[in-house]
């Protein structure tokens, strides 16, 4: 058993440092890139309030594809450059989405989301996975999630 867990009161940027250290010791020394995606859905789903959804697509043959996730069933393939998903894969760039019916192209697997955070995970300077965040409250994300969110996928990325 594993007993990651965030304390009470902590703002975004506290909650994040803890989810990083959190993913980092769990994944560490563990090659196995879907258990790993797996763990750290799952402490991104306890770590972060107010998510309805949470987890990876993989780059795989030019396209992305669905990887280990909590929420409601979702897409299996999205092209590079369709919905935010693509978008993030297909600039390499964070999308920080405060209203997801104002995206053009946005892709409603749950209808419940509102906001969405895309954080592309790059290695080798290629995006080989990005990492989705959906919230049924709109501009649920911040920059501190972004930039919480890239440390994760930077520290993540030889892991997955
Ligand atoms: N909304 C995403 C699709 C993935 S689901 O949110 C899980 C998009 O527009 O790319």
């Amino acid at each position: 058993m594993f007993t990651f867990a965030p304390t009470e009161g902590q703002t975004t940027a506290q909650l994040h440092a803890d989810l990083l250290e959190a993913a980092t010791a769990l994944t560490d020394g563990e090659p196995d890139g879907v258990a790993n995606m797996a763990n750290i859905a799952a402490l991104i789903w306890q770590f972060l309030p107010d998510l309805n959804w949470a987890g990876f697509y993989r780059m795989v043959e030019g396209e992305l594809v669905l990887g280990p996730f909590i929420g409601k069933p979702a897409c299996i393939r999205i092209a590079v450059g369709q919905g935010v998903c693509g978008a993030a894969a297909a600039s390499g760039e964070t999308q920080l989405v405060p209203d997801v019916h104002a995206f053009p192209g946005h892709i409603a697997c749950d209808a419940a989301s509102r906001s969405e955070l895309v954080v592309p995970v790059i290695r080798d300077d290629m995006v080989i996975a990005v990492i989705d965040l959906d919230s049924p409250s709109p501009s649920r994300f911040t920059q501190d999630d972004a930039r919480g969110i890239e440390a994760l996928a930077k520290a993540i990325s030889a892991r997955i």
